[in-house]
């Protein structure tokens, strides 16, 4: 026995290692081991889920077919143990908990069958599953806590808003567990829902205008008519979407605006304002005139972001015309749905009034622009032509007319215009000035009211120039010429406007000539030898004067002398020497003298200028040794001043510093006696006396005030600055005095030590300027 059961044991064994379904294909095919089929006799055990009778509840029972006394069950795997048991003995599984098959639909475990004194397996393990059975124990759940959804106003009935869901966690394989109803128990006078949760519209006259959001409540039921308990019902916002369904309306009846008649085109008269109760991208307000054909006058421009009408004037206003515009105007929306404008009303009308009110204008010209014919030379007392402007306002002001920079014209009060001058057509051709229209107020011209306008005067021809040679012809011919050798071909040009049919004629002066002219009667000329052989010791040069004609009115003429050299010619015929250019050569070495005898006395002048100026600039000093200049500008340097240098020195600060500075009298290029009779002077030795003194300073005053070569100040600027205290210690600018006085000043020897300089200045340097 036991060793047949071993036998069955290993006979089992193999298929274990595979699987259980392969070992029961295996056993049903294999006829031979039929008898021996011993298996776990479950491998499925089903329970109910929310089971509600008295716990532990019998799930199934694991037997098998090993009757082995001493063989005990035991469970492994998903909740054995604690959720389920096993009796050792007879197999019976338990369940000790309530089970739900939302939270676990099946659990897997396996079956153990072990020999209770060796803990051996007695057979293999085998998987088996306790299934959990549906009950309908779940409501449907919506998966959003609000849903959202949009649609456009006046939809149709039945449109598509949005879609809700709600889930049962039932077994969906189970009939009725898991299909869920909807219901609109909020609301649902606009809207209802369909099974598969899609919400429609239900009202066909659904407007933003009126009401642009609804808030309403779907329930969902369970086929069981569970009705959703945890979430309860679900709140769907939808919101209506604009559609341009509505016109706008103008906010008034009447508008009315003032506007200045100088109001320029791109101005504004003033703005219309609509309503419009749809969302702005869906107001598109057209504005247009109905009655009174003033649309040529204005246009109204709608403001794409406000919407409003901006009244503008397409051509100038003028109160003087028309002070007052009246009309009605309309507003529209043209991208209106026409079922919407005829439900609603398509368009609003309103009043305009426009009052222009009056500016000062500037004069008009009329007409604006001038164009004037004048011939050359004319008479200047007659009229060119004349120009008229008016005062457009009410006042009618005269009218004063000028012209813009030129010299050429005058104009008269009346708008004449008269030239000054003859008008030569070859000098200008056009003269286009601007004329000035001012108002007139009592006489004045009144300031800002000044109009331009262009005249275009166009001085026309008359013949009065004769025609002349088109260029310095130098013709040259050959002393052996032959008889009937061209010499040169002439032609001739005209300053006067030269028309297509214009002809010049040509001729000789005088038919006793070496030279014949011929006429090509195409404006031009050939001149050619006569006799021929010319002798050039006799004459190196001929003159040949030819007068030519032109056909205008009147008929000019002038003479033009065409001077020929005879030249020396190779065999060829080309000259190879002209004695006759000595003559032209001659005329330009005499200008060359001329210019070079200019050049010549100009440079003497200057270098005689220059010569002078030095000679006088250079102060004695720059004569004197070495230590007799150090002494010199030592003592210039306590004058502190240093005006001698007068290159490095400006001056004119000097003089400004001394003028605002200075409290005592302010110096002027007049000479001040009392400034010169406080100087203290060194005690009298010999024959100088005070007398002597204040005369020789008067002298050296003189002097300098009459010496135009100096420098554009005097002496006496500086003493000035140099303190009234300090004259008389440094007389310094004495040196910088003219050198070419003649005074006798010897008698400064007499003065002692401090009078040294300005006795060798003016006794001894003049001494020595004698035998300089
Ligand atoms: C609906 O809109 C609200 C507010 O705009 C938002 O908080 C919510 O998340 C939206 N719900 C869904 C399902 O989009
Ligand atoms: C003057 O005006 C005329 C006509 O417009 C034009 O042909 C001419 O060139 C102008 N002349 C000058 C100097 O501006
Ligand atoms: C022609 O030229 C010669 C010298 O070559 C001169 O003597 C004579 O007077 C000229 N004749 C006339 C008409 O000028």
């Amino acid at each position: 026995m036991a060793s047949s059961c071993f036998l069955l044991l290993s006979l089992m064994l193999t298929p274990t290692l595979v699987c259980g379904e392969d070992l029961a294909r295996l056993a049903a095919t294999s006829s031979l081991h039929q008898r021996v089929k011993r298996e776990w006799i479950w491998n499925k055990m089903h329970i109910s889920e929310e089971f509600n009778g008295t716990l532990p509840y019998h799930v199934g029972k694991i037997t098998s077919s090993n009757k082995n006394s001493n063989a005990k069950y035991l469970l492994e795997g998903d909740s054995a143990g604690t959720l389920f048991k096993v009796d050792e003995f007879t197999g019976d599984v338990f369940a000790y908990e309530r089970l739900d098959r939302e939270k676990k639909a099946e659990y897997h475990l396996r079956a153990l069958i072990l020999d209770r004194r060796t803990n051996q397996p007695l057979e293999p393990p085998s998987m088996f599953s306790i299934a959990v059975h549906d009950i309908n124990d779940n409501a449907p759940i919506f998966v959003h806590r609000v849903f959202n959804g949009s649609v456009l106003e006046m939809s149709p009935v039945g449109t598509s808003v949005t879609k809700v869901t709600a889930v049962d966690a039932d077994d969906p394989t189970l009939q009725g567990h898991t299909s869920v109803f909807y219901k609109v128990i909020h609301g649902e006078r606009y809207f209802s829902i369909d099974n598969d949760g899609n919400i429609l519209t239900a009202a066909p006259d659904l407007d933003r205008e009126k009401r642009a959001s609804y808030e309403i409540v779907v329930e969902a039921i369970d086929g069981q008519g569970l009705k959703s308990k945890e979430s309860g019902t679900v709140t769907v916002l939808i919101a209506l979407t604009d559609i341009n369904d509505n016109s706008p309306t103008f906010t008034r009846d009447l508008f009315s605006f003032e506007v200045p008649e100088n109001i320029p085109l791109s101005g504004e008269v003033g703005r219309v304002e609509v309503k419009d109760i749809d969302e702005p991208q869906n107001r598109n307000t057209k504005y247009s005139f109905v009655r009174g054909n003033h649309q040529s006058t204005f246009q109204i421009i709608a403001n794409p972001y406000t919407n409003e009408g901006i009244v503008k004037p397409k051509k100038p206003l003028d109160f003087e015309t028309t002070p007052l515009y009246q009309f009605t105007i309309e507003a529209t929306d043209t991208d209106i749905n026409p079922a919407y404008s005829r439900l609603k009303g398509s368009k609003s009308l309103a009043s305009l009034t426009i009052r222009v009110i009056d500016v000062d204008e500037p004069p008009v010209f009329k007409p604006p622009t001038y164009t004037f014919e004048v011939k050359e030379e004319s008479d200047i007392n007659k009229s060119i032509g004349f120009v008229s402007a008016y005062d457009p306002d009410q006042a009618k002001r005269p009218i004063r007319y000028s012209i813009l920079r030129t010299n050429y014209f005058k104009m008269t009060n009346t708008g004449h215009i008269f030239a000054n001058y003859k008008l030569d057509r070859e000098e200008h051709a056009w003269h286009n000035i601007t004329v000035i229209a001012n108002e007139l107020e009592k006489g004045q011209i009144v300031p800002r009211l000044e109009t331009h306008a262009q005249v275009y005067i166009k001085v026309l021809d008359i013949n009065d120039n004769a025609p002349e040679f088109a260029q310095p012809y130098e013709p040259r011919v050959c002393e052996n010429a032959a008889a009937g050798q061209v010499v040169i071909s002439i032609s001739a040009v005209d300053k006067d406007e030269t028309p297509p049919n214009v002809k010049f004629t040509y001729s000789l002066v005088s038919e006793h000539s070496n030279f014949t002219l011929i006429d090509n009667h195409d404006n031009t000329a050939n001149v050619t030898v006569k006799n021929g052989l010319f002798n050039r010791e006799l004459v190196k040069v001929h003159y040949l004067p030819i007068v030519i004609h032109d056909n205008g009115a009147p008929r000019q003429s002038s003479t033009n002398t065409l001077t020929i050299q005879v030249c020396k010619c190779n065999e060829n015929g080309e000259p190879t020497f002209c004695e006759g250019a000595a003559k032209q050569v001659g005329v330009s070495i005499q200008a060359l003298v001329a210019i070079f005898v200019c050049i010549l006395t100009i440079l003497v002048i200057v270098l005689l200028i220059i010569l002078r100026k030095r000679y006088k600039s250079k102060p004695n000093v720059l004569r004197k040794n070495v230590a007799e200049i150090h002494e010199q500008l030592v003592a210039y340097d306590e004058e502190g001043g240093g005006e001698m240098d007068t290159t490095s020195y400006d001056v004119s600060v000097l003089n400004s510093v001394r003028q605002r500075g200075m409290t005592s009298p302010p110096l002027t290029l007049e000479p001040r006696p009392c400034l010169y009779s406080q100087v203290q002077k060194p005690p009298a030795t010999g024959l100088s006396s005070p007398q002597e003194m204040a005369m020789v300073i008067e002298m050296k005053k003189d002097e300098a005030n009459n010496d135009g070569d100096l420098l554009p100040y005097d002496t006496l600027h500086i003493y000035g600055y140099e303190g009234a205290e300090s004259v008389a210690e440094s007389l310094s600018s004495l040196g910088s005095g003219s050198s070419d006085s003649d005074a006798d000043c010897d008698f400064l020897n007499g003065w002692g030590p401090r009078f040294k300089m300005l006795a060798e200045l003016y006794g001894l340097e003049s001494q020595e300027d004698l035998g300089y």
